[in-house]
């Protein structure tokens, strides 16, 4: 990469975060859309400027950016504490968002994002980062499993008129 920087999103930032996540998210699943107004409509509810405003300026979660060349290019999101059943450190962090805009996969960069996220939990004195993927996401499932994380469990979750079949992933600092 030229010109990468990562670095912390702000409030400011929103508008920025709400087209990566929409674009992102339409490029990564939106061949699994029958209906293209249950995508929007997901939109509309979950990744509105608004919406992505109130979720930065949340003491719970921290957003990257990453931009090549100034041109934003990806975004994540780490949930600082965010239990659930199938982790059992409840003083668990979460890997909620991990987005790169389709030309830019591939290329580590991702793996960059990740650090600064890891590097975050640690530092809050988390032991334990978990996530999602979708079963069929083979591209991040691959590269989750080469960066240290292990299947603890499964969950479905229905956006509009389809139900997506996720794993649950998890990764232990201390290991
Ligand atoms: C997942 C993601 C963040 C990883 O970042 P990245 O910079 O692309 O990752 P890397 O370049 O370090 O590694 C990608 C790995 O996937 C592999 N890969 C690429 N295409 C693949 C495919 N179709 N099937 C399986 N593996 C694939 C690459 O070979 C590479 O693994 P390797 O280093 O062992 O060869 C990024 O791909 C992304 O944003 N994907 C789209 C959004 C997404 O799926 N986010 C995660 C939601 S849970």
């Amino acid at each position: 990469m030229e010109n990468l920087l990562i670095r912390k999103a702000t409030v400011d930032d929103a508008k920025i975060v709400a087209v990566l996540a929409q674009i992102t998210f339409d490029e990564t699943f939106g061949h699994h859309f029958r209906d293209r107004n249950d995508l929007t409509t997901y939109f509309d509810n979950t990744f509105s400027v608004a919406k992505i405003r109130s979720s930065i300026s949340k003491e719970n979660n921290v957003f990257w950016l990453a931009f090549e060349n100034e041109m934003p290019i990806g975004y994540a999101k780490l949930k600082k504490h965010s239990p659930i059943d199938e982790v059992a450190d409840k003083n668990c962090a979460q890997l909620q968002k991990i987005y790169l805009r389709k030309d830019y996969l591939n290329q580590q960069i991702g793996g960059k994002l990740q650090l600064a996220m890891f590097e975050e939990a640690i530092q809050i004195g988390k032991e334990t980062i978990w996530l999602s993927v979708l079963k069929t996401n083979y591209r991040a499932l691959q590269f989750y499993t080469k960066h240290g994380f292990i299947t603890v469990g499964e969950h479905l979750f229905s956006i509009g008129k389809e139900t997506f079949d996720f794993h649950i992933v998890l990764k232990s600092f201390n290991e």
